[in-house]
C-alpha cells in the first residue's frame, strides 16, 4: 500500500483528535506504517509559533497576520515533517492542514478563500491530502466539549465567527469535490469511526502519487 495523506479537520470541539487517534491505531493495527501528527504545532518551531497564536495574551491579530502565522507553522511541517514522511512511504493523518486557514482566516476570518489558498500553496508547494475528512458539528454541541474556562485565543471568538467556521468547511469540503467527505460529528465516538473506517477502506482509491 502506497502513502496517503489523510487530514481531520472541522470546527472547535468537532472530536478530530480522537478520530484521529482511533484511525491511526487501526491503520496500524492493519500493518500500514502511519505518522500522526498535527497543526497548528507539529514541529519544534510550530509549538513556538502555536504559543502565539493560540495564547490569549496575545490580543486581537488582523487576519492575514494570523494567516501568515499558520502559513509558517505549516511551511516548517509540510517540509520537514509530512513531506519526507510521506516520502519514505508511511501514511500521514494529520489534525487539521489547510483547510483550516482557508475556513478560519480565509471564510470566517474575512481574509477571503483565494487570498488564503494563495498563502496555503506557497506554505504547502502545492502538497495536498489525498482525502480530508470534516467532522460537522452543532455549535452547542461542541461547546459542551470544550472547557469553558480554558479557551485559547481563537475558541474565544464570537459565536458568530464558529458559525463561518461551521459553514465554511462545508463549503470548502464542496469545493475540494471527491477528495473531500462532511461526516455528522454529533454521533456517539464509535459510530464516527466505523464510518471513517468503511470510506477509508472502500474509498481508499490508488495513490496519485504512484506512477
Ligand atoms: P487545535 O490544535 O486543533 O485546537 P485544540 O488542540 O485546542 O483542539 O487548533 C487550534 C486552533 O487554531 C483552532 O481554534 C483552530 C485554529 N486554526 C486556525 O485558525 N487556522 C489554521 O490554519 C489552523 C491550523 C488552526
Amino acid at each position: 500500500m502506497g502513502s496517503r495523506f489523510i487530514v481531520l479537520d472541522g470546527p472547535d470541539g468537532c472530536g478530530k483528535t480522537t478520530q484521529a487517534r482511533l484511525l491511526v491505531n487501526a491503520l496500524e493495527q492493519a500493518g500500514v506504517e502511519v505518522m500522526h501528527t498535527h497543526e497548528p504545532g507539529g514541529t519544534p518551531a510550530g509549538e513556538r509559533i502555536r504559543q502565539v497564536l493560540l495564547d490569549p495574551a496575545t490580543g486581537e491579530l488582523d487576519p492575514l497576520t494570523e494567516a501568515l502565522l499558520f502559513c509558517a507553522d505549516r511551511a516548517q511541517h509540510v517540509s520537514t515533517v509530512i513531506k519526507p514522511a510521506l516520502d519514505q512511504g508511511k501514511t500521514v493523518v494529520c489534525d487539521r492542514f489547510a483547510s483550516s486557514t482557508a475556513v478560519y482566516q480565509g471564510y470566517a476570518g474575512g481574509l477571503g478563500f483565494e487570498p488564503a489558498q494563495r498563502l496555503n500553496d506557497i506554505a504547502t508547494g502545492g502538497l495536498q491530502p489525498d482525502l480530508l475528512i470534516v467532522l460537522d458539528i452543532d455549535l452547542a454541541h461542541a461547546r459542551e466539549r470544550m472547557d469553558e474556562e480554558r479557551l485559547d485565543r481563537i475558541e474565544q471568538y464570537t459565536e458568530d465567527f464558529h458559525d463561518r467556521v461551521r459553514q465554511g468547511f462545508i463549503e470548502y469540503a464542496r469545493l475540494l469535490g471527491e477528495r473531500a467527505v462532511v461526516l455528522d460529528g454529533n454521533r456517539p465516538v464509535d459510530e464516527v469511526h466505523e464510518e471513517i473506517m468503511q470510506i477509508i477502506e472502500s474509498g481508499w482509491k490508488p495513490d496519485p502519487r504512484a506512477k
